[in-house]
């Protein structure tokens, strides 16, 4: 197959998605097509990907002065010290905003690096190379960039589109099958609002896609950012529709607060979880049809990846319940979920009582 490209258009900025095997043999080709110049660039590896990887594609990099990063990516360094040192390297090289910084690393280097160019000189060009399959699916998607305080995640950041984004396949080869299943859980959130066509192709092709068969996971990936681009080109700064992108998240993201993020519940897991949660939800108001209700649990079991129980208590009620109530969706004293009437057709404006949401969790935990 060959490299797929896909067009995202937004307020205030247009820019290309990459997605094949070996398109990093391209980029002369691609900055070229995309009409992407500088003088100089930044880039920030993640030092989790292979070093051989890294340099073929440097190499490849045309530019006057090359600086290069190497990034610890972990939630704790997605601070503001990891931007302050970004951007005290451009300062010291007198970088201008005609010049780039470049991205290559998962969600978290993305998130770091376009959050300092959209502040560096109020804006320098930004290219981004996702390498994990989260990062290719949402992350890189649609602008959200930034980093962590002490008062909880991405609380300071920015909406900055990037210039462009290189989604090479090959770079997912050397992750294991759990950060495989990380991106999947995106994939089936995307795939769940968007149409039960979508769904059925999961259903049909996820040991392929796990096993990254070619075709089918090139098709997925630009499948995946399609029903994003979708969302996010009608509303951009989550005033409203992009809300949907968080179907199953109110729910992730208190299972990972409650364990203070640790590596025992990836972000994809929890997602997985928060996602059975929100079916069930939907199911005991009547939203969904019971058919639609068990595929979806059925799909995120046979995944086989760890339960609710494994890791929660009626202990920990109270505390998924505090989390919960900090979610930035919510307005007033009511708790906003994302849910769904069936397959493919979300509803983002239910809000309900703490003590609805709460007993809903105490029966799931009991
Ligand atoms: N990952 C959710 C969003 O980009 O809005």
């Amino acid at each position: 197959m060959r490299q797929s490209k896909l067009l995202i258009k937004t307020k205030n900025k247009n820019y290309s998605i990459f997605v094949g095997k070996n398109i990093t043999n391209n980029i002369s080709k691609i900055l070229k097509e995309e009409k992407i110049k500088f003088n100089k660039c930044l880039i920030i590896v993640d030092k989790k990907v292979p070093k051989s990887s890294i340099y073929k594609i440097i190499r490849k990099i045309k530019s006057k002065l090359k600086k290069i990063i190497f990034f610890n990516s972990s939630e704790k360094n997605k601070n503001i010290n990891s931007v302050n040192k970004i951007l005290d390297l451009l300062f010291k090289e007198n970088f201008s905003r005609d010049d780039c910084i470049i991205s290559i690393g998962g969600g978290i280097t993305g998130d770091v690096v376009g959050f300092a160019a959209s502040i560096f000189k109020r804006g320098i060009k930004f290219i981004n190379f996702p390498t994990t399959l989260l990062s290719q699916v949402d992350s890189s998607v649609g602008g959200k960039t930034g980093v962590n305080n002490r008062y909880g995640k991405n609380l300071i950041g920015s909406f900055n589109q990037p210039d462009l984004v290189l989604s090479e396949i090959n770079f997912l080869k050397s992750l294991p099958k759990r950060e495989l299943i990380c991106g999947y859980a995106e994939i089936l959130k995307h795939a769940i609002i968007a149409d039960k066509k979508k769904f059925l192709f999961l259903e049909k092709n996820k040991n392929k896609i796990l096993s990254l068969n070619g075709d089918v996971i090139q098709k997925t990936i630009i499948d995946s950012c399609t029903i994003k681009k979708k969302v996010i080109e009608k509303d951009e700064k989550e005033k409203n529709l992009r809300k949907v992108l968080n179907f199953g998240h109110t729910f992730a993201h208190s299972f990972e607060a409650s364990l203070r993020y640790s590596k025992k519940l990836n972000h994809g897991e929890a997602v997985l979880m928060g996602i059975k949660c929100a079916v069930k939800f939907s199911k005991k108001i009547n939203h969904i049809p019971e058919n639609d209700a068990k595929r979806i649990i059925n799909h995120i079991d046979s995944l086989k990846i760890k339960k609710l129980n494994d890791f929660f208590n009626l202990k920990h009620l109270e505390t998924l319940i505090k989390f919960i109530k900090i979610d930035k969706k919510n307005k007033s004293n009511k708790i906003n979920l994302i849910l769904l009437k069936k397959i493919g057709k979300p509803d983002i404006n239910s809000n309900y009582n703490v003590n609805t949401v709460k007993k809903f969790l105490y029966n799931e935990l009991n």
